[in-house]
């Protein structure tokens, strides 16, 4: 659950509109994400909701809209500016290289060095540290990342964001390619990361995901905002209703319902 219900929102996003050309792929969007909150985002194929969490970090600019981080109006001009604000997306690619290992891509292109070189010792130690933090095992920080399984290769995308101390990190359909056994590894890791405060939002088509660790789920269709739930009151059968029918939510939002 979020902090209580008086705590202030981490992330604010108001009246976000998109187009690309003649696509209008955001119209009026809001979104509010809670300190410590696991916020599911879904909805069907091209709802808008990777192009919402590109706005979010800046990888996209919006047209119209506020964004708000701890109750301060920002304008990220890219994922680097919202990096330094504790925002982190960890993409579906994860974009890691695959022939660097471990330790190599957490600290990819901030290698710590001692003169001239690589200081190889403390990179590898610090890889080791955040690995351990976030409770997860890949065997070796010297192995290379396109040996691991997918799954471990999640791992280190996620080691990499974490390593930056977020506040907040966005995973965009991060159990689409992992087995069983990895998607419950994945959970867990989210679970501890909340427990460690961090607020996250999953970006999931897998409603058992979202229902097994958010707090919150949230639905676009067509670049509208159509439904809010909290997960406690609601379940699987009624999110696909809202996913699939569309009708823009007519019953007490769960931000209406808190503030109420
Ligand atoms: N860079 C871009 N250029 C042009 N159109 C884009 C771009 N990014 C997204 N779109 C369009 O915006 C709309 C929303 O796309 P988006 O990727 O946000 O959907 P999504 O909800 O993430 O879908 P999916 O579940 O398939 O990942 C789609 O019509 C998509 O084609
Ligand atoms: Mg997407």
């Amino acid at each position: 659950m979020p902090d209580s219900p008086r705590s202030a929102p981490i992330i604010e996003m108001r009246g976000i509109e998109k187009a690309f050309g003649a696509v209008q792929a955001l119209r009026s969007v809001d979104l509010v994400l809670y300190p410590g909150e696991i916020l599911g985002l879904v909805g069907d194929n091209s709802a808008g909701k990777s192009t919402l969490m590109k706005i979010l970090t800046g990888a996209y600019q919006r047209d119209a809209g506020e964004i708000l981080v701890a109750g301060k109006p920002v304008h990220f001009k890219s994922p680097h500016e919202s990096r330094a604000a504790g925002i982190e997306m960890i993409y579906q690619d994860f974009a890691l290289c695959g022939n660097m290992d471990v330790g190599q891509n957490i600290f990819l292109g901030r290698w710590p060095r001692r003169g001239f070189f690589v200081d190889r010792r403390r990179m590898y130690a610090e890889a080791e540290g955040v690995l351990k933090r976030l409770k997860v095992d890949v065997n070796s920080v010297y192995q290379k990342v396109e040996s691991l399984s997918g799954g471990r290769q999640q791992s280190v995308a996620i080691a990499r964001a974490i390593s930056f101390e977020p506040r907040v990190v966005i995973l965009d359909e991060p159990t689409a390619n992992l087995s069983v056994m990895a998607t419950e590894r994945l959970l867990e890791t989210m679970l501890e990361l909340k427990r460690q405060g961090v607020a996250q939002i999953i970006i999931s088509h897998r409603l058992v995901d979202i229902f097994a660790v958010g707090d919150r789920v949230m639905v676009l269709k067509r670049g509208e905002y159509v439904g809010d739930r909290y997960i406690g009151n609601t379940d699987e059968h009624e999110v696909l209703e809202i996913i699939v029918s569309g009708t823009r939510d007519q019953a007490l939002t769960a931000d209406q319902a808190r503030n109420a």
